[in-house]
């Protein structure tokens, strides 16, 4: 065995010679492995022993990518470029055995070898356009030539890999293994060799573009059908572009055009925010004070308290998860109807081809419906999702207290009441915590957990990991009035309403929120969500908001009414401004003593962003929040936050703290101390110095 680099190992086996990559966590191509696959297949090539190559990874995973903590700092040789080119220009076959995830650059890699092996388990994609960028390492060129363009644009603009079973199916790799992966590897080489095989080149091949070349116009049409899913991101269009140039200009041509692609991405705010972005979701998932040994709690099975739309779209997470779930309503008739609707739920995915038919039986066979609150007493989990009110919350914990096992944990989707509260009813308040699954719960990939002050490390990393297991990304909190994410939407909320007291209509507000890149704007939110939520609450709490309030006398709850601040057409989603509206917002600011004026689009986007900013910063200063990209993440994953703007605070920075901090202040002198910066912001701001 020879040490190329610390990260690259070259020996021969038998008449093959076998580099192996070893740079944990997950192989991504620093320059220490760059320089060790071109050491090795230099070596394998003066190895008079060896007829044929294989690159190979150990630990979990084929190479992952390029190493994503390089970019942005100055380039070291040997460029992927560099290597990739080695690679396919060797005398001798170059096998790459696949195993985890051969992604983006660990992609580019293995078509650059010859021939490619994979295990059943393993996954081959170009994921770039995630991080805002495209494929830079000749991805944009080889892999049209293997897939064909259709497949190749879908791959490409998706970031989304393919399983090993489609990657044969497809000729993106030439077998798999049944046994051992190296072993496979090697005897593929040897057949390879045995059979005088020629030595593929990618770069040479062409036949899979010319349908594509006879019609050019597959570009636009692909274009448009990723129109909706790709807006205001720049990363897919350059992708396309790439692509495109794989069958206009020859491979060297095609080369240099993805690279001119690639590196207008990399300078660009998108691409930097959606980098940070990869970290922030992946710092949110450790929380200082728990350490990575803590011991977990063994989760088998969970009780779901209410089968409700809530309780019924997260027990599907865990029935997905292979996980059995105890679902409990007090009457049959409400828990029919919750079990119902988790059954059409999986139905509607199966009929759209997403799901298989033996899945969905899997999952509801996991299902146990029950009236009994007894019925959780084995599980090792319960989470309560009935509707948000203290002293009914405070009985049912009490309850589950006295019914559940010793060491089973009880979680609330509380939305804004006080966990701590909830779990100071029980006698076991460390094994207490706030789970808040965002609506759809089967699809937001959200979990906002919230720890109190007597919530045990075991729990939170517990509670952490079983996000995960069910796909979904956690951030820790702790408690306040609305936790981290609604307290925030509370003052962009806040916001919406007085821009339409000014004169702005809701329209306005929503299209500048639209524009920005978030799903809807604010009202277009709450018709969604239902604008009776909301006056029932402020109706509890003795609370009025003229706007909304008249338009929740008319019965105008949004769109299960059929109208709300909009009109919806029967059937339609689409919002459409009714004069009904404008008549109640006009009569309001008569009401209030306001004169209208004309708000200009930088007003609104400024007065509805910043005061979100300031918050952020007021929860970082209260501890409630660990870092500023935990922020970030909850906004983007909950809330549905332009990615490639990174999240409130990460924007904030692209703006700059002083920016924003300056507008503060000039809205204060305007409109009063609800402008007031944060102290943090201030701080900030003197001392130069950023959130992160
Ligand atoms: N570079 C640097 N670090 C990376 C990395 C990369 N490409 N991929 C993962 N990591 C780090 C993570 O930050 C994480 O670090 P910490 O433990 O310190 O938080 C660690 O590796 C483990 O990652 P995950 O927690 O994500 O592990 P997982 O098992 O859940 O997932 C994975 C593994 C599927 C490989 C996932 O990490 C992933 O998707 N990685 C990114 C893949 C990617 O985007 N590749 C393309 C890179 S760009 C490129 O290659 C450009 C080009 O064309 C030249």
């Amino acid at each position: 065995m020879t040490a190329i680099t610390d990260k690259v190992n070259y020996h021969a086996e038998g008449n093959v010679g076998v580099i192996t990559i070893n740079n944990p966590p997950v192989n991504a191509l620093s320059v220490g492995v760059r320089a060790g696959i071109q050491g090795g297949i230099e070596a394998a090539n003066k190895d008079d022993s060896v007829s044929s190559v294989v690159i190979v990874c150990d630990g979990r995973t084929f190479i992952a990518g390029a190493d994503i903590t390089e970019f942005g700092k100055p380039p070291q040789e040997p460029s992927l470029h560099q290597v990739i080119g080695s690679i396919e220009m060797s005398n001798k076959p170059v096998v790459a055995a696949i195993h985890g995830t051969a992604l983006g650059g660990g992609l580019e890699t293995a078509l650059g070898c010859h021939y490619r092996v994979a295990s059943p388990k393993a996954q081959v994609g170009l994921p770039e356009v995630k991080l805002g960028i495209l494929p830079g390492a000749g991805g944009t060129q080889r892999l049209p030539r293997v897939v064909g363009i259709p497949m190749a644009l879908e791959m490409i603009t998706s970031g989304n890999p393919i399983k090993a079973d489609k990657a044969l199916e497809v000729g993106l790799v030439d077998e798999i293994a049944d046994g051992d992966l190296k072993s496979t590897a090697i005897a593929f080489a040897e057949k390879v060799v045995a059979e005088g095989r020629p030595l593929i080149k990618i770069s040479d091949r062409d036949e899979k573009l010319q349908a594509a070349k006879d019609n050019p116009g597959i570009f636009d049409d692909f274009r448009k059908s990723i129109a909706r899913k790709a807006r205001n991101f720049e990363a897919p269009e350059n992708c396309i572009k790439a692509v495109q140039a794989s069958t206009e200009l020859p491979f060297p041509e095609g080369l240099k055009r993805e690279r001119e692609l690639f590196i207008e991405l990399m300078e660009g705010e998108q691409s930097i925010s959606q980098r940070y972005f990869f970290f922030a979701e992946r710092q949110a998932a450790k929380i200082p004070d728990v350490p990575k040994d803590t011991p977990l709690i063994d989760i088998n099975k969970v009780g779901i308290i209410g089968a409700g739309t809530m309780g019924g779209g997260i027990a599907m997470n865990f029935l997905q998860a292979g996980i059995p779930v105890t679902i409990v309503e007090t009457t049959q008739e409400a828990l029919d109807k919750g079990v119902a609707l988790i059954e059409k739920n999986y139905a509607a995915t199966v009929s759209k081809g997403r799901m298989s038919r033996e899945a969905m039986d899997k999952c509801m066979s996991l299902l146990s419906p029950t009236t009994e609150l007894e019925d959780v007493k084995d599980v090792d989990i319960v989470i309560e999702a009935i509707f948000e009110n203290m002293d009914v919350k405070k009985e049912l914990f009490a309850k589950l207290d006295g019914i559940c096992k010793d060491g089973a944990i009880l979680a609330t989707n509380t939305s804004t009441l006080d966990v701590e509260e909830i779990g100071d009813v029980t006698e076991r308040p460390e094994y207490v915590i706030g789970l808040h699954f965002f609506s759809p719960a089967n699809v937001m990939k959200l979990l906002e957990e919230v720890r109190t002050t007597k919530t045990s490390k075991s729990v939170m990393a517990t509670c952490m990991a079983l996000a995960k297991r069910i796909g979904k990304v956690p951030a820790m909190v702790g408690v306040c009035e609305g936790f981290v994410g609604n307290r925030i939407l509370h003052r962009r909320s806040e916001q919406a309403t007085q821009l339409i007291m000014e004169g702005a209509l809701p329209q306005d507000v929503d299209r500048v929120l639209f524009d920005f890149g978030m799903p809807m704007g604010p009202f277009a939110m709450s018709d969604l969500a239902g604008n009776d939520v909301g006056w029932r609450i402020r109706q509890g709490k003795g609370e009025t908001s003229p706007i909304a309030d008249a338009i929740c006398e008319l019965g105008r709850f949004g769109q299960k009414t059929g109208s709300g601040y909009y009109l919806y057409k029967e059937g339609s989603r689409t919002p459409t401004p009714d004069p009904v509206v404008e008549e109640i917002i006009l009569k309001a600011s008569a009401d209030a003593g306001i004169e209208r004026r004309e708000i200009s689009d930088q007003e609104i986007l400024e007065r509805c962003i910043y005061p979100m900013i300031n918050e952020g910063a007021k929860i970082l200063e209260e501890g409630i929040a660990t870092r500023a990209s935990d922020i970030d993440v909850i906004w983007v994953y909950g809330y549905g936050w332009p990615v490639y703007r990174g999240g409130p605070m990460r924007y904030a920075e692209a703006v700059g703290l002083e920016t924003v901090y300056n507008s503060l202040v000039a809205y204060q002198e305007k409109f009063g101390d609800y402008f007031k910066p944060a102290a943090l912001l201030e701080r900030l701001v003197k001392e130069g110095k950023s959130f992160s």
